[in-house]
């Protein structure tokens, strides 16, 4: 079985020190990073775009994640691959052609992602299995990063893990992931969990990687 990922958010970075953020949690062990892309219409925050995935690029090998919270995400799908994006996620709230976005997505090299918000059904990528890389059950409503999990998605990871089977899509969840409920959620059969503030809201994010890393390695064994 492979390791679970361990993807930190840098929405709770230190956007003054960005470069040193992401050198501690990837030297601790974090292969990707998950870099949250707001537009202040599809969640009620505005963060950073292609321009700050670029200047990322320059800084690390890892995985670059990008989950894109923005309407009509066709549109910057371009600008995303050549920022240096390695997986580009979207909504499927956010598409409305959601077979076509994540062809596009494939047809540009990129793993092809798709999010569901918490109150979105299963059944919105039920057809589109054989189009994606990643499901990412979204475990609070995105926007924020600080927030409770929502403790019914459990019930939902559930179902998406039946419902993936033997597709090779991997199972991601974010929001209000912590040292204490990672243990659970491996045990669910999740297989990349992306944490923000309880990573980078510590003294030292690092440390945090390796003791998470750690919690989902003693649930594997
Ligand atoms: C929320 C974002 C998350 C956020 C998670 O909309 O998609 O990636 O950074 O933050 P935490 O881990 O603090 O809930
Ligand atoms: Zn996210």
């Amino acid at each position: 079985m492979p390791d679970v990922i361990i993807a930190p958010s840098i929405l709770s970075a230190d956007f003054a020190h960005l470069g040193r953020d992401i050198d501690a949690v990837v030297s601790a062990g974090a292969r990707w990073i998950h870099v949250d892309v707001m537009d202040g219409v599809f969640v009620p925050n505005i963060t950073i775009g292609p321009v700050v995935v670029k200047s990322i690029r320059r800084t690390t090998r890892a995985f670059l994640d990008c989950h894109l919270m923005i309407t009509e995400p066709d549109r910057y799908i371009d600008d995303f691959r050549s920022a240096g994006a390695d997986g580009i996620t979207v909504h499927a709230e956010a598409t409305r052609h959601l077979q076509r976005t994540l062809a596009t997505i494939r047809g540009m090299g990129l793993k092809a992602g798709v999010s569901l918000n918490p109150s979105t059904p299963l059944d919105a990528v039920r057809y589109c299995l054989a189009d994606l890389d990643l499901l990412l059950i979204m475990t609070v409503n995105p926007g924020f990063g600080g927030q409770s999990f929502i403790s019914s998605m459990l019930q939902k990871i559930s179902d998406a893990k039946a419902m993936i089977g033997g597709h090779p899509i991997q199972l991601q969840v974010d929001g209000g992931v912590t040292k204490e409920n990672l243990a659970m959620l491996a045990q669910a059969g999740v297989e990349n969990m992306v944490a923000g503030s309880s990573i980078f809201s510590t003294p030292d994010p690092g440390k945090t990687v390796k003791e998470m890393i750690d919690i989902v390695r003693s649930v594997q064994r």
